[in-house]
Parts: structure tokens; C-alpha cells; sequence
């Protein structure tokens, strides 16, 4: 087979060499999307009077039934050629003959593979926004479903305060909203084209490149010719998107695998999404937890080595920014599967309220006591001090707030009143919580509102 550039060589390539940068096995992913550019390349070219009419009627039509049959047959899209564009290429020379190899004029594979990935990204991100939506209802319907059940927060994976578990769930639900937003910022950061910069220096024929950007669904047209011969700044960014995406599906995953573990018993795995030991019979593993929690290495090292590919180059484009595609391929697999089993245990989620209960309850309700004792005018230093002291007393004698004797909330202090065991109760605490944004009851139902008003918006 011949390459695209043979004209200038007369021995035919190394095998093992041309072997080596042969990138079709996997940038055949954007046959679609070479396809789609290369038919508006066509018709520009057509309307600049570059290519007859004739010539660009024969080369729209042939694209047309080459993505057709394409579409039609995953298998069709393979062969011994160098790359997707050499691909189409061959496959319309092949039918069309002559007036196919006119469809190249003025333009360069440098523009035509940033144009792809980016025609790529722009048809792929949604679906993954998708599955990150579908996982914020899953945190939405566990944060219904857990009505007014309470639990203890962390905070050094220590207890910290008690919060309602539909809270804990839009927690996440929150961190998974950002990663929505920042994979549309890819996506539009990815939204120029770059038909029109030729190989570097731009295009000597008068294609109309605003109107080509219309026919393309861009927004804009990049604004330098060099600068998109190597920009995959987009790539960057959209790595970042999947990796933080991977590193908040790792935390949740983590969370879950203590909570439903043993010690904690918060939650129980649905037997659908846990796997059992090979030799242990009692086991009920979080696998699919544990692999999410896996693969947020994998995401990272692809953003990792993506960065470390681009600080070696010089400007304009070099055969290293071929590595972009099986980054950008496998970071988008590997956050779609991974947000799809993060739902399949999320969605399957049952509460065990009663552990949860007596989890949030007991000297966690420290901070309350000493709210109580600003509320009678104590400074907060003071206040903290006071019931430090206690704390240290009721562990020394393994007893906690609730089993305190009036007298005793005397002793610690005068400013205690009849009411003050009643304010060291896990719902009193929660109750107590003014802002927004904390886990008070009224604030947390508005807040699963305001998340169900988003959802419809995705
Ligand atoms: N397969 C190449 C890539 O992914 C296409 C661009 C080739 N351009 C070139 N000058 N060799 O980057």
C-alpha cells in the first residue's frame, strides 16, 4: 500500500517504522467525524471555485455513501492504511477516481485531525455528561428516599457533626454537577475550527472559512494558523475534566466502601452489585467500587503523560500529538464505565437508619453544647474550653451528653438550663443550622428541589 505522502520518496517505508506510526487501529473512531469535515471541506472548496462543480458533487455524493456504509458496517472502516484520513481518502479515489484526489486542495491532515477530535469531542462529551446526570438523580433519589434519617459527617474520618444522610448524598451530587460544567468547558474550548490553517501557514485558496465554521456547527474559527497546528490544549482540558470526574467517582466509591462495611453497616450492598470470595463464603466484596477507585489512577496518568507529551514540543505540529487519541479514547471509556458502575451501586443503596442514627449521635454533639453555651452569652473560646473538659470527663467514664444528670450540666457550667439536654441531640443540631448550604432540614429540601430543577435541564 502506498502512503499519502509516497510521491516524495523512492523506496518504499521500513515496515517495522511505518509499522510504528500507523495510527488507524485506533483513530478510526473518527471515521464519522473525518468524513463530516471533509464533505464541508468539499463543498467550501467548490464554493471558492477550487473544485468544479462537478468535481464537488461527485466528491459530497461519494462521502455521503462512503459514512453511509460505514455507519451501516463497523467493519468496513479497517484496511492497511496509515490513518483515517488516508482511509476515506483511498475509499473515495476508489470510487470516484480522479475528482477524489482533488478533494485534498489547500488542506493539510494537520488541520484535519485537530478538526476531527474536535468534531469527536463535541458528539462524545454529552453522552458523558449524560452518565454523570444520571448518577446526580441516583444521589438525588437516595437523598429522598433517606427522608429524615441523620448520620455523622467526617471530617479526618473522624466523627464530626451529625448531617441528614440526603446531605451526605448531594454532597456528592454537588461535586458531580462541576464535572458537568467543566466537561461543557472542554467541549467549548474545543469549539473552533481549524480548516483554513493548512499544514501552518494557512490556506492559499479563498475558502470562506466563517461560513465553513456555520456549516460545521463551530462557534468560531481559531485565530492563528501555527497556533492550531499544535494546539491540543483542549485535550488538556478535557483529560483534567475526566480525571477530576474519576477523582470525585473515587471518592464516593471510597465512602461507600467503608460505609458498607462491617464496622459501619451505614448502607448494604445490593447482591447485584457486590461479588462474593472464592474462598471465603461470609464475603460480600464492593469490587465495582473498588475498580472506579482504581481507574482514577488510570484517568490521571492519562492527563499526566498527555502534559508531559506537549511540554516537549516545539511549535507547529509534530507526530507526538498523534498520542492525543488514545488519551482522549481511553479517559472517555474509562469515565463512562466507571460512571455507569457507580450508579449501578448508588441506585441499588439501602439505608440502615438505625446504624446510621446511633452513629450521629453521642460526643459528636460537642459543638452543639458549646453553641448552646454562646446562645447564653459565653465567648466561644470559653465555651470550647468548657466542654472540652467535659468531654474529657464523659470518656474517661465511657458515657456521652445523654446520660448526663441535670446537676452535672450545672456542675459544668451555671449557664446550662433545664433545656440543655435537649439541645444535644443529633436533630437538635441540624435543626440548629442557619445557612443555605448546611444540612438544616428545610435547606436540604430545597437544595434536593433546586437538584431535581437541574436534572430537568440536562
Ligand atoms: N495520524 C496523525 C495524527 O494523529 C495525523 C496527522 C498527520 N500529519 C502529519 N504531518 N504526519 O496526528
Amino acid at each position: 500500500m502506498s502512503a499519502l505522502w509516497s510521491g516524495r520518496f523512492d523506496t518504499a517505508p521500513d515496515p517495522a517504522a511505518f509499522g510504528f506510526g500507523v495510527s488507524f487501529g485506533f483513530d478510526r473512531a473518527l471515521f464519522e467525524d473525518d468524513v463530516t469535515g471533509s464533505i464541508a471541506w468539499a463543498e467550501a472548496l467548490g464554493a471558492a471555485g477550487a473544485l468544479a462543480r462537478e468535481d464537488t458533487r461527485a466528491i459530497v455524493d461519494a462521502l455521503k455513501a462512503i459514512l453511509e456504509e460505514g455507519r451501516r458496517d463497523p467493519a468496513f472502516v479497517s484496511g492497511d492504511d496509515e490513518d483515517v484520513h488516508s482511509f476515506v481518502e483511498r475509499k473515495l479515489v476508489e470510487r470516484i477516481g480522479d475528482a477524489g484526489r482533488r478533494l485534498h486542495t489547500g488542506r493539510s491532515r494537520n488541520e484535519q485531525v485537530s478538526l476531527d477530535l474536535r468534531l469527536y469531542l463535541r458528539r462524545r462529551i454529552p453522552l458523558l455528561q449524560q452518565a454523570l446526570a444520571t448518577l446526580v438523580a441516583a444521589c438525588a433519589e437516595q437523598a429522598e428516599a433517606a427522608g429524615a434519617a441523620l448520620m455523622p459527617s467526617y471530617t479526618h474520618l473522624r466523627r464530626a457533626q451529625p448531617v441528614l444522610v440526603a446531605h451526605y448524598f448531594l454532597a456528592h451530587a454537588s461535586a458531580l454537577r462541576r464535572d458537568h460544567a467543566r466537561l461543557a468547558a472542554a467541549a467549548e474550548e474545543a469549539n473552533a475550527l481549524t480548516l483554513g490553517s493548512g499544514a501552518i501557514a494557512g490556506t492559499s485558496y479563498s475558502v470562506d472559512t466563517a461560513q465553513l465554521a456555520r456549516a460545521l456547527g463551530f462557534s468560531r474559527v481559531v485565530r492563528n494558523s501555527m497556533d492550531a497546528s499544535s494546539d491540543r490544549d483542549f485535550v488538556a482540558s478535557f483529560l483534567y475534566a475526566t480525571s477530576l470526574a474519576m477523582v470525585h467517582l473515587s471518592r464516593l466509591a471510597e465512602d461507600l466502601i467503608i460505609f458498607t462495611g462491617e464496622e459501619h453497616g451505614f448502607f448494604e450492598l445490593a447482591d447485584a452489585s457486590a461479588t462474593g470470595s472464592s474462598m471465603m463464603p461470609q464475603k460480600k466484596n464492593p469490587d465495582p467500587l473498588e475498580l472506579v477507585r482504581g481507574k482514577s489512577g488510570r484517568a490521571i496518568g492519562r492527563l499526566t503523560g498527555w502534559l508531559v507529551t506537549m511540554k516537549g514540543l516545539p511549535s507547529g505540529y509534530n507526530k507526538d500529538l498523534q498520542e492525543d487519541k488514545e488519551a482522549v479514547f481511553d479517559a472517555e471509556a474509562t469515565l463512562s464505565v466507571s460512571a455507569v458502575a457507580t450508579h449501578a451501586v448508588v441506585s441499588r443503596l439501602t439505608l440502615n437508619a438505625e446504624r446510621t442514627e446511633r452513629a450521629a449521635s453521642g460526643l459528636l454533639l460537642a459543638t452543639d453544647v458549646a453553641d448552646y453555651l454562646v446562645s447564653r452569652g459565653m465567648a466561644f473560646r470559653r465555651a470550647h474550653e468548657v466542654v472540652g473538659a467535659m468531654v474529657r470527663r464523659l470518656l474517661a467514664e465511657g458515657r456521652d451528653f445523654s446520660t448526663l444528670t441535670l446537676e452535672e450540666w450545672r456542675d459544668a457550667s451555671e449557664m446550662f438550663g433545664d433545656d440543655a439536654p435537649r439541645a444535644a441531640t443529633a436533630l437538635a443540631s441540624v435543626q440548629a443550622k442557619r445557612s443555605p448550604q448546611s444540612t438544616n432540614p428545610e435547606a436540604v429540601r430545597q437544595a434536593l428541589e433546586e437538584c431535581r430543577a437541574w436534572l430537568k435541564t440536562t
